[in-house]
């Protein structure tokens, strides 16, 4: 099973989920600026909304897959609203990529909201998260 994590993260919530997961599979979490190079069979894809969006290089990113990849599994943390999987997955739709039902989301520290997220259990969360998906299980 080839797996991947990568993520784009401005203020490191979002980068601690890509490294619990990333552990957690046994690979290395990369930011966006490196495209994938070989087919994956899941793609952990981490992202955070700004002004009720990800950011154009999320979607940069992902027009320019141009390997096979089985199935995306978003991973976010947001202040507000839950989750950029729906943003992702339009994106995603366009380039014929499935994107898996199950997510992984948690808080992330904006200003006073969410002091301290992701925490500890966040973390170990998102690793176990991953463990199931790795292994079907979820
Ligand atoms: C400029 C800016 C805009 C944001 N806009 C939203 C938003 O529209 N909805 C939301 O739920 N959170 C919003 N947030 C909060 C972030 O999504 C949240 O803090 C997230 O954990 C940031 O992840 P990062 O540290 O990986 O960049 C915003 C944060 C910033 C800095």
């Amino acid at each position: 099973m080839n797996i991947a994590v990568r993520y784009y993260s401005r203020g490191g919530n979002t980068k601690k989920i890509a490294e619990a997961i990333a552990k957690a599979v046994g690979v290395e979490a990369k930011t966006l600026s490196e495209p994938l190079s070989s087919d994956v069979d899941i793609l952990f894809l981490g992202s955070a909304p700004y002004g009720f969006d990800v950011d154009d290089e999320v979607k940069k990113f992902i027009s320019g897959i141009d390997v096979s990849v089985g199935k995306v599994v978003n991973f976010s943390t947001s202040a507000v609203i839950r989750s950029t999987k729906k943003y992702a997955e339009k994106l995603l739709t366009k380039k014929n990529i499935a994107m898996a039902k199950e997510e992984f989301y948690c808080r992330g520290a904006f200003g006073v909201l969410h002091k301290g997220r992701p925490n500890e259990s966040d973390l170990a969360a998102a690793a176990d998260f991953a463990k199931k998906i790795s292994k079907g299980e979820a």
